[in-house]
């Protein structure tokens, strides 16, 4: 909607729907997902990896209109504060309806929705650097999220990473080998003006390490699709016997919770399922019904159905079976 305020100056008033309107749910789309659908053109494709509050992000699809924007963050708070970024980077002439935003974790996104071939740049600015050495696992830019990240650009996409910690900076480089990218590095000044900059910068730092990493060589991986669910028929189930043992193994399936409503007659299991970077909580119901029970995902849950996922409900099945009396 779009409002005169005093002295007439023209100010977008943004419904909460509209500000919203970037955000992406990860589970309403068909996966990989087909972004051209989803921006309804074709356009080139980058993606910013943790944007914080969202200034970078609202920058570029401001400076960059005939692009598309995908920008992942994990923490709501930020997010939340992106949209109203967004809205008020955006004018009259321009809406920014070219970016899009995800709430999750980038290796998930880029596992999972983004096809081989797919990104022209991604962006990271000022990336977790995690100096502790018992932390290091947890740095994002390792050797295998490099092989990732090439086979989801195009030849000759380009990844931009500019850190404030020198040691995080040189553990890329070294991580990068042998991931199909030429490397370019360049010491710089503050120069993308983002909360976490600002933050450096106010604290004396007046250099900052920057590398482009180019695509020169592709690298195969694999894209992470979803699983078909089953569903299991059980003759007879007693609830309570029921007992569930926690599975650990590649996938891990630990036992939460288990409620039953027997007017109902519907067995609710509560799990949490581990797989590569991904963990998921899920329920698994157990429902009578025309005289058997079924073991199957309960509705109304968002979740990437994973083997993962799929091994959670035959241990459930399982369990219900191992356990009548
Ligand atoms: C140090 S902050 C930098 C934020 C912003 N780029 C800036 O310069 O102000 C790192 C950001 O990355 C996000 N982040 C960390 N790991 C992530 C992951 N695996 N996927 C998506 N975002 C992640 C964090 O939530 C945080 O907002």
């Amino acid at each position: 909607m779009s409002v005169l305020t005093k002295g007439c100056k023209e100010k977008i008033v943004q419904s909460k729907e509209t500000l919203l309107a970037p955000l992406v749910s990860l589970f309403d789309m068909p996966h990989p997902v087909v972004w051209n659908a989803v921006f309804k053109r074709t356009a080139p494709l980058d993606v910013e990896i943790g944007f914080g509050m969202g200034e970078f992000l609202a920058r570029q699809a401001s400076l960059y209109p005939e692009r598309d924007f995908v920008g992942i963050e994990q923490l709501w708070e930020r997010i939340y504060k992106t949209f109203k970024k967004i809205a008020e980077t955006a004018d009259s002439q321009n809406a920014l309806d070219n970016i899009k935003i995800l709430q999750a974790d980038a290796r998930v996104v880029f596992e999972r929705l983004f096809l081989p071939g797919s990104i022209d740049n991604i962006y990271c600015l000022y990336p977790c650097p995690w100096p502790k050495k018992a932390h290091i696992k947890h740095r994002i830019f390792c050797q295998d999220f490099f092989k990732l990240l090439n086979n989801r650009l195009k030849d000759g996409g380009r990844i931009t990473v500019v850190t404030d910690f020198y040691p995080y900076f040189s553990w890329m480089l070294e991580e990068v080998q042998n991931t199909g990218f030429d490397v370019q590095t360049q010491r710089v000044a503050a120069s993308y003006d983002t909360k976490f900059e600002r933050k450096w910068l106010s604290g004396g730092q007046q250099e900052f390490f920057e590398a482009q990493f180019v695509k020169i060589k592709n690298i195969s991986y694999g894209l992470k699709e979803d699983v078909a669910l089953k569903t299991y028929k059980l003759k007879e189930f007693d609830p309570k016997a029921f007992r569930f043992v926690d599975f650990k193994e590649d996938i891990a399936v630990i036992f939460k919770d288990f409620l039953f409503d027997a007017e109902q007659r519907r067995a609710m299991v509560y799990l949490i399922v581990s797989e590569g970077h991904l963990t998921q909580h899920f329920w698994v119901a157990i429902t009578e019904q025309k005289g058997y029970w079924t073991v199957a995902k309960s509705e109304g849950q968002n979740f990437f159905p994973t083997p993962g996922i799929a091994k959670a409900i035959e241990l459930v099945f399982e369990a219900a079976q191992n356990n009548r009396s």
